[in-house]
């Protein structure tokens, strides 16, 4: 059995690509390995949220790992600042992590383009934390999208370097983890770049029904192949990686034909796409509609899932304070 764990962070609403990506994973994994699922909020705090929103977001991604399957009796589900364990073992961890690795992430690049007037050193320690998340547990698989690869290449650097370093054979060096195999970028409706919770591109599994439809109605498209067999360009390509993934085979097929026959009619292909993901997120949002209400239910899960946590957290940082040389007078 492997033990598994991923999270996402309490920023706002999931969309399909955290669905696709990471959540509906988490989904299949849960009955058969040992799975930790948990919501970053720790991670959230790097773009300074306002405190109202925070536990509001909180709840709402619990709700919606619940509604969208997740079952708190077969997976551990936890929010990340209820196992505090984790903050001492990123702090342990980063003795160990390089300044000049952290600042050539992808991602910290990214972020220092996008928020030049907030370089925190919460954003340039973001992979060390992430490593601790994972480390944790002594995680051997992690179920994200592509875009976080390069983080869990960093975890897998650090732990080779910790077991080094210490003569030991402690931390397992964790996998990405897809069904299917390839790691998942889901597009956004705008054309470019991936679909995100701030990009104003995404599908929410809140979405309604008339809320999907128009968002996809008004997805970037050009002006039509001029010959048949014409290469994709990226703005329909991506609307057929999102088809690929609520559609079934044979839809897919049936639209690939028309645009290798030049008859492909945009309108049609987004209708079709529209209600094959009217058929994905509507049952989810209902039965988020019902648990996000449940206070007690919620409260209940993630007390529970906290306790677990900590037992197999504090087991980890107990080992690894030794092996740094921490002991007890
Ligand atoms: P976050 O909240 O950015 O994303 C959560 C998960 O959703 C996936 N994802 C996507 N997958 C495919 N296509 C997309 N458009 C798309 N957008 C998001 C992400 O790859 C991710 O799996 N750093 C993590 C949170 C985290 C974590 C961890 C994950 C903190 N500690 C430990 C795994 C293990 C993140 O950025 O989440």
């Amino acid at each position: 059995m492997e033990t598994v764990v991923s999270g996402i962070r309490s920023t706002g609403n999931l969309h399909l690509g955290n669905y696709f990506g990471a959540l509906r994973n988490f989904v299949k994994m849960q009955h058969t390995e040992r799975c930790f699922f948990f919501i970053a909020d720790y991670h959230s705090l790097t773009t300074h949220p306002d405190p109202n929103m925070l536990h509001v977001n909180v709840k709402n991604v619990l709700s919606e790992y619940l509604a969208a399957g997740l079952d708190p009796e077969a997976a551990t589900i936890y929010v990340q600042s209820d196992v505090p364990e984790v903050a001492e073992l990123s702090l342990l961890l980063s003795m160990h992590a390089y300044v000049g690795e952290l600042e050539r992430t992808a991602s910290f690049k990214d972020k220092i383009r996008k928020h030049a007037d907030n370089v925190n050193i919460g954003l340039l320690s973001y992979p060390v934390l992430m490593a601790a998340d994972i480390l944790q547990h002594r995680a051997t698989r992690v179920p994200v999208g592509k875009d976080q690869e390069q983080h869990l290449e960093l975890t897998r650097r650090f732990a080779r370097r910790f077991n080094q370093l210490y003569q030991v054979e402690f931390f397992p060096e964790c996998q990405p983890y897809t069904f299917g195999g390839n790691l998942v970028k889901i597009p956004g409706l705008d054309g470019n770049g991936k679909m995100g919770k701030s990009e104003g591109n995404g599908i929410f599994l809140s979405d309604t029904d008339e809320a999907i439809r128009k968002k996809v109605m008004k997805a970037v498209t050009d002006s039509g192949p001029t010959a048949p067999d014409s290469p994709m360009p990226e703005v329909i390509a991506n609307l057929f990686t999102l088809l690929k993934a609520v559609s079934t085979e044979d839809t897919v097929r049936h639209f690939t034909n028309l645009w290798n026959r030049c008859e492909i009619r945009y309108g049609d292909l987004k209708k079709q796409l529209a209600e094959d993901m009217i058929k994905v997120v509507a049952p989810i949002r209902t039965r988020i509609q019902d648990i996000i209400g449940d206070d007690a239910y919620l409260s209940r899960v993630v007390k529970q899932g906290a306790e677990k946590a900590r037992e197999s957290s504090s087991r980890t940082l107990s080992d690894v304070r030794r092996i740094m040389g921490i002991k007890p007078f």
